[in-house]
């Protein structure tokens, strides 16, 4: 507050507005910068009565904001690369270590009283080590999954558009992970991650055929953006055993979760937490400030979406 403060008059609503609200605030010509979360929609008939010099994103992703309209009205979009990476990285490889080893499903078990003791055939998962996890995308986020992965033993591929990533661009990765062609990354995973930017391209790019075209013990984990997922076939694949189970911290229609989803045992599903630890929101907060501020006062930001 003290650093958006430094650059003019702050005014910080007592609630989040709602899409007609944030949408009468952007044309009543009283703001320049807005800081916002993802759940806020700027969408091309809001910009284009917009009359705001630029959008402070609170978070790395910007799918709640159409970019071309902004650029084609003028108004600059920021983002908060980087500060999020190793967090979410550790909320995706949670989620296969939960989903693999059914965590809530054993956690439950033991709360409600019904754990009578060691038992051979006891709530039995599947092995993470030397494992086939497929990386769909493999920027920040997918590269430091990478890194725990390879911890823990796991064959790690990946596949992005553009084909292999030279070796020279990889880093530590270097030799160690594998990229593979998008069908064969699908057929072949025991665990499917989503690493991708929620676009028209990626949106239900899982979807009936690609689920069906996974193993049937294969899992697959999401912490990207939930529309990258049918949600709907989703549940059916769970539901028919075309796959083995799911590990979501984000939904098609948040905070809705798809019908039947919830019911299902073989999934770990969490609110959106991908980047919720105190320190990361903090440097998140920050970093959005120094864009909202440098937006306001007319300098170039340090993390433009669309300049
Ligand atoms: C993001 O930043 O895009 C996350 O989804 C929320 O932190």
């Amino acid at each position: 507050m003290t650093m958006l403060r430094s650059a003019g008059e702050v005014v910080l609503p007592s609630r989040p507005l709602s899409a007609s609200e944030l949408d009468i605030a952007c044309a009543s010509g009283d703001y320049d910068v807005v800081v916002a979360q993802l759940t806020d929609r700027f969408d091309a008939a809001l910009l284009a009565r917009a009359s705001i010099k630029g959008i402070a994103n609170y978070a790395v992703g910007f799918d709640n904001v159409d970019v071309a309209a902004a650029t084609a009205n003028g108004v600059l979009v920021c983002n908060t690369p980087g500060v999020l990476t190793e967090a979410t990285a550790d909320l995706a490889m949670l989620l296969i270590l939960a989903t693999a080893r059914r965590c809530v499903e054993a956690d439950e078990f033991t709360r409600s009283g019904r754990f009578e003791g060691w038992r051979p055939e006891l709530l039995l998962g599947a092995d993470v080590s030397g494992a086939a996890l497929g990386l769909a995308g493999f920027g920040r986020i997918a590269r430091a999954t990478a890194k725990r992965a390879l911890g823990f033993g796991m064959d790690v591929r990946y596949t992005v558009r553009r084909g292999p990533i030279p070796d020279g661009e990889l880093g530590e990765l270097a030799g160690r992970v594998r990229y593979l062609p998008w069908t064969e990354l699908v057929r072949t995973s025991d665990f499917l991650s989503l690493h991708v930017p929620l676009t028209e391209d990626t949106l239900h790019l899982i979807d009936a055929a690609t689920l069906r075209s996974m193993k049937p013990t294969a899992f697959l984990i999401n912490t990207a953006r939930g529309p990258i997922i049918d949600e709907k076939a989703l549940v059916d694949a769970l539901r028919s055993g075309e796959i083995g189970g799911a590990g979501l911290d984000v939904y098609e229609c948040e905070p809705r979760l798809a019908s039947g989803l919830a019911g299902l045992p073989n999934t770990t599903l969490l609110p959106h937490v991908g980047s919720a630890t105190r320190s990361v929101r903090a440097r998140m907060a920050e970093l959005c400030a120094d864009n909202a501020v440098a937006m306001a006062v007319g300098e170039p930001p340090r993390h433009p979406v669309n300049a």
